[in-house]
């Protein structure tokens, strides 16, 4: 699994060892700890019943691909890693593109060339509905594509990368376009983990103020855990195909700041500013995805609606907030 210490990494590290398989995750360097989220699930690697096993490696670096493949020989390769957050890639527009982009082609041709000599393997890549960017909603699998971003652009040129390989090369791999989802494990800086975050300290007296960007964009959220599950179902498939997985319900930013408010009894008005760095020079306004073919070939449909998932993340990050209300109490620091 490449971005196994990403949100999704994390859950689908966590199902995988549901089902008993053996996980590899890749690892890229870091000056602190980059593996937070994969804790509660890693045994040390002396431990002979050790079932996680992390090996360094990057997707800029195709050495390191074909050196995992070639140790771990994988039956199934979940490619989760990228630079994925829509604002920055309009800040960092080569390297989001030579990460996601051309990281995924590395991955393909080191893949085809090891296939060649030993077993093939099947890949699941994590496409996404920022691809759609500005195509009429709802959106499914043969709605063409029109990304507003360089991360989207990129994701783009990665999903076409994997249909040329299968068709050319006869690989199975299976494109998962995944629309936006959340979690508690969600990086900080994505709007609902920032909102939730946010809310839950000015409840608690830590923070005053909270900048936002665009409040009126649509999307439609679903909940990680049940994500990783259809990307798993895609690879357990006798054909290998192309994937939307949704909910099928579109929530504004607005909704979701009311949503959270709610559940905290707190009115956001005071709270909340417009600060126009958050805002991005194309937009992608509306997002409401159509999964019916992964209901109807994978069985799948997701289990966490909206106002669940509000709430898993909001009792998450109060836990969180009275944690660190707690230790300034105590009179210590927090960093
Ligand atoms: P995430 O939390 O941002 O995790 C990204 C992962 O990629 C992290 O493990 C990160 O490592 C790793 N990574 C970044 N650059 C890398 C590189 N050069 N080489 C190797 N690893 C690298 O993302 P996520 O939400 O879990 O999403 C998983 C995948 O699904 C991503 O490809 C994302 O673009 C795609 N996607 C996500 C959503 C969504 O709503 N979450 C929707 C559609 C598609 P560090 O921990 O070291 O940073
Ligand atoms: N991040 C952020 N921060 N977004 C804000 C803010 C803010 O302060 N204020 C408003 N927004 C708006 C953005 O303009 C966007 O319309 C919406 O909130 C969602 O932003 P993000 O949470 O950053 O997610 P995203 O939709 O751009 O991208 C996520 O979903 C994609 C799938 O559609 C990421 O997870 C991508 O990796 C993923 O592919």
């Amino acid at each position: 699994m490449t971005g196994i210490t990403g949100q999704d990494g994390c859950y689908l590290t966590e199902f995988l060892l549901g089902q008993h398989y053996e996980v590899h995750g890749l690892v890229r360097r870091s000056s602190s700890f980059n593996t937070a989220r994969l804790n509660h699930l890693y045994r040390d690697v002396h431990d002979p019943s050790a079932n996680l096993i992390l090996h360094h490696g990057d997707l800029l670096d195709g050495s390191s691909l074909r050196r995992v493949l070639s140790t771990v020989e994988p039956v199934e390769v979940y490619n989760l890693a990228a630079q994925s957050h829509v604002r920055i890639s309009f800040e960092e527009p080569e390297y989001t593109a030579d990460v996601v982009a051309t990281g995924t082609l590395r991955l393909l041709e080191a893949m085809r060339d090891y296939s060649s000599l030993s077993k093939p393997m099947r890949l699941y890549q994590a496409s996404s509905s920022e691809m759609f960017g500005c195509a009429p909603s709802p959106q499914n699998e043969v709605t063409p594509f029109h990304p507003r971003s360089p991360y989207g652009v990129a994701k783009a040129a990665a999903h076409f990368q994997c249909v040329n390989y299968r068709e050319a090369y006869g690989m199975f791999i299976c494109c998962g376009i995944l629309f936006n989802h959340e979690s508690p494990q969600r990086g900080e800086t994505f709007v609902t983990r920032k909102i939730t975050r946010a809310l839950t300290r000015i409840k608690l007296g830590l923070q005053e103020h909270v900048y936002l960007g665009n409040l009126e964009a649509r999307r439609d959220w679903g909940f990680a855990g049940d994500y990783v599950e259809a990307m798993w179902l895609m690879l357990q498939q006798s054909e290998p195909d192309d994937f939307v997985i949704a909910t099928g319900q579109s929530f504004s930013v607005r909704d979701f700041l009311d949503e959270a408010a709610c559940q905290l009894g707190l009115d956001w008005g005071p709270h909340v500013k417009i600060d126009s760095r958050y805002f991005r020079p194309a937009e992608v306004d509306f997002l409401q995805g159509d999964a019916s073919k992964a209901r109807r070939v994978l069985g799948w449909s997701p289990k966490v609606g909206f106002q669940q998932l509000v709430g898993m993340m909001v009792e998450r990050d109060l836990e969180l907030a009275r944690q660190e209300a707690t230790l300034i109490g105590a009179g210590h620091a927090v960093s």
